[in-house]
């Protein structure tokens, strides 16, 4: 009851906002900044900066990742809570093979899952998406998606269909040399694996004006930089994993992440998704579920990366990942309205 009132509360403020402000917004430019944040940047990309193009030959390195310096292993075998097994920091980044941690937290996996295909530089779908599908920021979650969503996604990467927005950003256009390189029934095997598991909780979104200050990493991981007081957050939001070290050194697949978002945002986006924010938006529940988590045959958000919805709405809008269904949803939003709906999206428990 608290809650309705609530929320009529604050799509009256809304609506008073929207009108005082003579619809300003609305009008306003879509796309005035773009958050280079959520793709894993400091800053804009300078003029002409983009990532290295994706060569049509196989080569067995990776090609289209930024070359990264090899890290000398140092031997160290580590562990973490729950597990009896052991990896050096080198055996858990094993392109083509990395550590299963809990083998028992998901079904045997398909070969191109857990090993990808080596002589034709296809990294393992487990290097970034965890074989347990939760994956990391900079990549995204793929447990629970719908089978078909998924085969649809990887055609999408295939054609060209689905890109990255920010042309830095180099692992989606890997994400996309790699669909083009799986055979048919490699990629059933990985959508058929990756659907059926459930989602799980794996952001933590707090809502704050301040977010400790980090550093993007090459892929777009960001990490909070130790011992740096906190930083204005604006209208941004700030994601970094919960555990950093067990995150960032052995890919810790139950360690989940923390998202910073401005005060309010929360409630502001919880008006945008469920009421459309008369006319600004399409209401997401009609489509994604009253609570979120999808359908047979559209994806589930609730509980997802808050970087990583971020990304598809403004690569969505940008036209960059195209799309029908989603069209007028994302047309009218400024990146504060999306700051929101995430802010609201990302903290529902799937
Ligand atoms: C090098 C890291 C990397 C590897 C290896 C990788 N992916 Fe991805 N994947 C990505 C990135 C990056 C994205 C897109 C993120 C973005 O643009 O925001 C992505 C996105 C996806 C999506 C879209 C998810 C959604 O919610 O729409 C699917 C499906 C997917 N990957 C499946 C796979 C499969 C199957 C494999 C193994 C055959 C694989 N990926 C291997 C990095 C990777
Ligand atoms: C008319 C139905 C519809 C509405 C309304 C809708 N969506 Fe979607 N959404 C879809 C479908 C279907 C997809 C799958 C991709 C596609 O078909 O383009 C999708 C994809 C997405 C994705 C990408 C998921 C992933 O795993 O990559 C996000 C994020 C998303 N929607 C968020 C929203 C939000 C937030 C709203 C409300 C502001 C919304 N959607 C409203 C149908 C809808």
């Amino acid at each position: 009851m608290l809650r309705t009132l609530l929320v009529a509360f604050a799509l009256a403020v809304f609506t008073l906002l929207a009108h005082a402000t003579g619809g300003v917004r609305l009008a306003a430019q879509a796309v005035p900044d773009a958050p280079h944040w959520a793709y894993g940047y400091m800053k804009p990309p300078a003029a002409g900066e983009s990532a290295p193009p994706c060569p049509p030959v196989a080569r067995p390195f990776p090609d289209c990742a930024y070359p990264v310096t090899p890290v000398a292993d140092d031997g160290v075998k580590r562990t973490l809570p729950g597990t009896g097994r052991s990896f050096t920091r080198n055996e858990s980044y094993f392109d083509y093979g990395p550590a299963d941690w809990y083998p028992e937290d998901h079904p045997a996996m398909p070969d191109v899952v857990a090993k990808g295909k080596q002589a034709d530089g296809v990294r393992a779908c487990a290097l970034c998406h965890y074989p347990n599908g939760q994956g990391k920021m900079e990549n995204g979650g793929v447990a629970g998606l719908p089978a078909a969503y998924i085969q649809q996604q990887l055609a999408d990467f295939k054609s060209g269909a689905r890109r990255s927005a920010d042309p830095r950003k180099a692992n989606t256009n890997e994400m996309a040399q790699i669909a083009r390189r799986l055979t048919d029934e490699e990629a059933k095997a990985a959508a058929e694996y990756f659907a059926s598991m459930s989602w799980r909780k794996w952001v933590r979104v707090v809502e704050s004006d301040q977010a400790p200050r980090v550093r993007a990493t090459t892929n777009g991981l960001f990490l909070p930089v130790a011992g740096a007081p906190q930083e204005p957050l604006g209208q941004r939001i700030i994601e970094m994993p919960e555990h950093p070290e067990s995150t960032e050194l052995v890919r810790d697949p139950r360690s989940g992440f923390v998202a910073y978002v401005p005060i309010g945002s929360v409630a502001k986006g919880e008006v945008l998704v469920t009421t459309g924010g008369d006319g600004r938006t399409a209401r997401c529940t009609l489509c994604h579920g009253a609570d979120l988590k999808g359908t047979a045959t559209v994806p589930g958000i609730a509980g997802r990366s808050a970087s990583y919805i971020v990304r598809q709405l403004y690569d969505m809008q940008q036209g960059t990942r195209q799309t029908k269904t989603m069209k007028a949803a994302v047309a009218k939003l400024t990146v504060e309205d999306m700051v929101s709906i995430t802010a609201y999206v990302s903290s529902r428990i799937p």
